[in-house]
C-alpha cells in the first residue's frame, strides 16, 4: 500500500474524518440533517459513521482522546479494520483520512492499523483479482504528521508485509537457499549488504549446531550476514541481531504430530523475517546505527543421515552438546550464530526466534518472551517499546538452577531437559554462547496466529520489526 501526506483542500471521492469521540462536531462539515444522523449514530456507540454522498463517500471515525496512552493507540489501530471492509465492499481504491483530531501518535496509530490490516496472502490463488481487496492508497492531512512521519510508516509497514508473506511462503518455496536469494535482493533494492555463507564455508567455521540441524536435509544450509553501516554510527561497536531461520520444523526424528503442530511450523523462521525486515528498514530510512544481521538457515527432517537422539556434537565455539531432543533445533543453530557474534565486539546482541512452544504456554499469543544479561536501562526500554508497538514482553529470569538443568551425563551441556521451565531452560542454553550484552526474545507465541487478531491477519504477524526499530529509535536517537 502506498501512503502519503496531502496538504488541506486535496479532495478524494473516499474521505474519512477523524474526530475525537468527547470533542463536538463541527458543523461546517455537515448538513443539519447529516449532523443529526451522525449524532444519532454516535448515541448508539457506532465509532464508524457512513455518509452516502453519492458522488463522495463519507466516512467519520470516532476515537477516544480521553487519557491518551499506549492503550487508547492500539484500540485506534484495531478499530481502523472497520473502514477497512467498508472500503472493500465499496470497491474503492484510496482513501483520504483527514485529521481532526490533531494527536499524531493517535492519527499514526490509526493509519499503520489500516496498513497492516489490508494485508493479504493470495499468491496461490487462481482468482486473486477477485480476492484482492480494493485499497491501494492511503492519504492524510494532518498538521500534526509530517511528510518522514509518513515515510517511515510506509517503510515499516512494508517490512512488516513482507516478513509476513517469507513467513507465509512454505518451504518448498522457501528454502534455506531461497531465504538467501530473498535477503540478497532485499539488500540490492534497500542498501544494505548481504554476505551469504554456504555449506561448504560453514563446514570450514566449524558450525557444528547449524550442520547438525541440516543433517537429516535434501537441501544444504545458508548462514546470512546483513550489514547496515552508516558513516554517521553513532554506535561505536555494532548492535548485532540474530535470528532464527528454520524454514520448517519437522521435529527431525524427534518427529512433531502433524495436526496443530508441525502443520504451522513454516513459521520458524519468523525470527529471520524480523531481522532482515528491520534492518531492511534502518538502511532504506538512513538511520545512524551500524547493524548487524545473522541468519543461519536451514530446514530440520528426519531424513536417513538426521542427527539422532544421543548424538554429541561439536558447535561452533567448540563446547560439546548432547542432542537428547532434535526438535530442538533452534538452540543449535543459535548457538553457532550468537558465538560467531563474538567476533564483532558488538555492544549488544538481541536474538529473535520462535524458539519454545512452553512460551505460548505461558503468554498465549498476546506477546513474546524476554530474557537476557543486560539489565537496566535496556531491558525497560525494551519493554516500553513492547508497549508502544503493542509487541508486548513479558521477562522471565536467568537464575543459575535452569543453568544446571542443561548439564549433560556425557557432554558439556544438552539440548533438552525435562518439560517444566522450557523457555528458561532454552534461554539459558543460548547464554553459554554469549559473552556481551544479550538479549533473547522468543516470539513464538506471537509470531503466527491460526486466526484474524484486528489488524494481524491469520498467518505470519511480522511481529518484532516495530517492537525493535521503536527501541532502537529510543536508545540511539532520543
Ligand atoms: N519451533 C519450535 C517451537 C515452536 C512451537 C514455535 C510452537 C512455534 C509454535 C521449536 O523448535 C521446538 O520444537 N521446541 C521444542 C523444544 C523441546 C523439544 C525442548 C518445544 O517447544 O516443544
Ligand atoms: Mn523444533
Ligand atoms: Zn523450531
Amino acid at each position: 500500500m502506498n501512503s502519503y501526506l496531502k496538504p488541506t483542500g486535496y479532495k478524494s471521492v473516499y474521505t474519512l474524518y477523524l474526530l475525537s469521540k468527547q470533542a463536538e462536531i463541527l458543523p461546517a462539515l455537515f448538513s443539519e440533517d447529516e449532523t443529526r444522523f451522525i449524532l444519532q449514530e454516535k448515541e448508539k456507540k457506532h465509532d464508524l459513521v457512513h455518509l452516502n454522498r453519492l458522488s463522495s463517500q463519507l466516512f467519520i471515525q470516532f476515537l477516544d482522546t480521553e487519557n491518551l496512552n499506549y492503550k487508547t493507540n492500539e484500540k485506534a489501530r484495531s478499530e481502523a479494520s472497520g473502514v477497512c471492509k467498508k472500503l472493500n465492499s465499496l470497491k474503492a481504491n484510496e482513501l483520504h483520512i483527514i485529521d481532526l483530531i490533531e494527536e499524531k501518535a493517535l492519527t499514526l496509530a490509526y493509519a499503520e492499523g489500516l496498513i497492516l490490516n489490508n494485508y493479504q496472502f493470495i499468491k496461490y490463488y487462481k482468482n486473486q483479482e477477485e480476492k484482492k481487496n480494493s485499497l491501494e492508497s492511503l492519504f492524510i492531512t494532518s498538521p500534526v504528521v509530517s511528510d518522514d512521519e509518513m515515510h517511515e510508516l510506509q517503510v515499516v509497514t512494508e517490512a512488516v508485509y513482507r516478513a509476513r508473506t517469507w513467513i507465509n511462503e512454505p518451504v518448498n518455496y522457501l528454502t534455506a537457499v531461497q531465504l538467501s536469494e530473498e535477503i540478497r535482493e532485499l539488500g540490492h533494492q534497500c542498501g544494505f549488504q548481504v554476505e551469504v555463507f554456504d555449506k561448504s564455508r560453514i563446514k570450514a567455521l566449524k558450525m557444528g549446531g547449524l550442520l547438525a540441524v541440516n543433517k537429516g536435509s535434501q537441501d544444504p544450509p545458508s548462514f546470512n550476514i546483513l550489514e547496515w553501516k552508516p558513516t554517521n554510527a553513532k554506535n561505536e561497536q555494532p548492535l548485532i541481531l540474530v535470528g532464527k531461520g528454520v524454514t520448517y520444523d519437522t521435529g527431525g526424528l524427534s518427529l512433531k504430530p502433524t495436526s496443530n503442530s508441525m502443520d504451522y511450523m513454516k513459521s520458524d523462521m519468523s525470527g529471520a523475517a524480523a531481522v532482515a525486515g528491520l534492518i531492511s528498514v534502518l538502511a532504506q530510512l538512513k538511520l545512524p546505527v551500524h547493524v548487524i544481521g545473522l541468519i543461519p538457515a536451514t530446514d530440520n527432517r528426519p531424513g536417513e543421515n538426521a542427527i539422532t537422539p544421543g548424538d554429541i556434537i561439536e558447535m561452533h565455539n567448540g563446547l560439546f552438546v548432547e542432542v537428547l531432543n532434535t526438535d530442538a533445533e533452534g538452540r543449535l543453530i543459535l548457538g553457532d550464530a550468537l558465538s560467531y557474534a563474538q567476533r564483532y565486539q558488538p555492544e549488544l546482541v538481541i536474538d529473535l526466534a520462535t524458539l519454545t512452544g512452553a512460551a505460548s504456554v505461558t503468554v498465549g499469543i498476546y506477546g513474546s518472551i524476554v530474557m537476557g544479561n543486560v539489565g537496566e536501562p535496556i531491558m525497560t526500554e525494551l519493554k516500553n517499546a513492547g508497549f508502544e508497538t503493542y509487541e508486548r514482553l513479558v521477562e522471565l529470569p536467568m537464575w543459575d538452577e535452569y543453568g544446571d538443568m542443561i548439564k549433560s551425563d556425557v557432554a558439556d551441556i544438552k539440548n533438552s531437559t525435562k518439560r517444566d521451565g522450557g523457555t528458561i531452560t532454552a534461554g539459558k542454553f543460548l547464554e553459554r554462547f554469549t559473552d556481551y550484552p544479550w538479549v533473547h526474545l522468543d516470539i513464538a507465541p506471537s509470531a503466527f496466529l491460526h486466526s484474524n487478531e484486528n489488524y494481524k491477519p491469520q498467518g505470519g504477524v511480522g511481529v518484532g520489526i516495530r517492537l525493535l526499530f521503536e527501541f532502537i529509535k529510543k536508545h540511539y536517537l532520543a
